[in-house]
C-alpha cells in the first residue's frame, strides 16, 4: 500500500468491516497523512451511531455570500475530502437552504466509494421537486419534514418523505439520528449548511465537527456556526482538536466524543 488510491481502498474496506489497514513504516508522507486523517472514521464500527459535520468557511467564518453563492469557498483538496467523507458515511444530511441555493448532487464522484443515502431536512416542505436530488435517480433520497406537514402518500419527486414531531425550535437532531438509525443509517455526514449544523451542535448531537478554513476574507455572507449567546469567552466550547493542511486550506477537526 504505497499510493493514495490503494490506501483509500483499504480504508473503505475497513469501514465495511474488512481487515484492519496495515500502514508500512516507509509509507510515503502523503499516504501516511491520508491514513491518519481517515482512520478514525474507517474504524467506526458498522451499526454504531456516529455523526460528523463539515463546513468550509472563510477566515471570517462565512460559508457563502449573502445571496447564497458558496462555490467555492474552500479549494480542491477540501472538495475531495468531502467526497471521501461521503463515501465513508451511511447517509449525507443537508438542510433545505443548501438544496435551495446549491442544488448539490450529494454523490461520491471524486474518489472510489458508494453513494450513501441523501437526506434533506425540509421541515416546512418549502422545496420543490425540481432540485436534482429529487429527480436524478443517482442515489436514494429521503426528506425529513415536520409531521404536521405530511400528507398521506406524499413524495417529493423520487424522494420518500418521513414526518417527525416538531418541537419549539424545529425537529430535534437526536430524533433525526434515531429515525435514520432505524433505517440502517448510523454514520451520518452532515454537510451543511450553517443553520443545520448549528442545530446539531447546540443539541450536543455531533461526535465530530470539521471546519475547513480557507485563507480568504469574505467580509459579509452566510455564517458558519450560530449558537446561543454566551456571557463570556470562558463559556465557549474548547473541544479536543486535530489540525491538518488540506491544500491551501486548514482542516480543524473538533472531537466531542471518541
Ligand atoms: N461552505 C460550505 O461548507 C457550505 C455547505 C453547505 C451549504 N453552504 C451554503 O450555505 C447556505 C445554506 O445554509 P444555511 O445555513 O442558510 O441553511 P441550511 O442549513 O442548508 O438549511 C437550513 C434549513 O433547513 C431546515 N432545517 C435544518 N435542520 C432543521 C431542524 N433540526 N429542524 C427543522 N428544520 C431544519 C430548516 O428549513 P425549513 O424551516 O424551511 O424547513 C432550516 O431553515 C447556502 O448558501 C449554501 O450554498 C455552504
Amino acid at each position: 500500500m504505497r499510493d493514495e488510491a490503494s490506501a483509500w481502498k483499504g480504508l473503505l474496506e475497513m469501514r465495511r468491516g474488512g481487515r484492519a489497514l496495515a500502514l508500512p513504516a516507509d509509507a510515503p508522507a502523503a499516504v501516511a497523512a491520508l491514513v491518519a486523517l481517515y482512520l478514525p472514521y474507517a474504524q467506526v464500527p458498522r451499526g454504531r451511531s456516529f455523526a460528523v459535520a463539515h463546513l468550509g468557511q472563510s477566515l471570517d467564518g462565512r460559508i457563502a455570500t449573502t445571496a447564497g453563492a458558496s462555490r467555492w469557498v474552500t479549494g480542491e483538496a477540501d472538495l475531495l475530502h468531502t467526497h471521501r467523507m461521503r463515501a465513508l458515511a451511511d447517509a449525507i444530511v443537508v438542510g433545505a437552504g443548501t438544496v435551495r441555493h446549491d442544488d448539490p448532487q450529494l454523490t461520491v464522484r471524486r474518489c472510489a466509494g458508494n453513494h450513501p443515502l441523501r437526506v434533506v431536512i425540509d421541515s416546512e416542505r418549502g422545496l420543490s421537486s425540481e432540485h436534482g436530488v429529487f429527480r436524478d435517480g443517482a442515489a436514494p433520497t429521503l426528506v425529513i419534514a415536520a409531521a404536521d406537514r405530511l400528507r398521506p402518500g406524499d413524495r417529493l419527486g423520487d424522494a420518500e418523505i418521513i414526518g417527525l414531531p416538531r418541537q419549539s425550535d424545529g425537529i430535534a437532531p437526536a430524533m433525526i439520528r434515531e429515525a435514520l438509525a432505524a433505517r440502517g443509517c448510523h454514520f451520518l455526514f452532515i454537510e451543511g449548511g450553517g443553520i443545520t449544523i448549528s442545530r446539531f451542535l447546540s443539541a450536543g448531537a455531533l461526535d465530530r465537527l470539521q471546519l475547513t478554513v480557507a485563507p480568504i476574507i469574505l467580509g459579509s455572507g452566510r455564517p458558519s456556526l450560530t449558537l446561543p449567546e454566551i456571557a463570556a469567552p470562558a463559556q465557549g466550547m474548547r473541544p479536543r482538536l486535530r489540525q491538518m493542511p488540506l491544500g491551501d486550506d486548514t482542516l480543524y477537526e473538533c472531537i466531542f466524543r471518541d
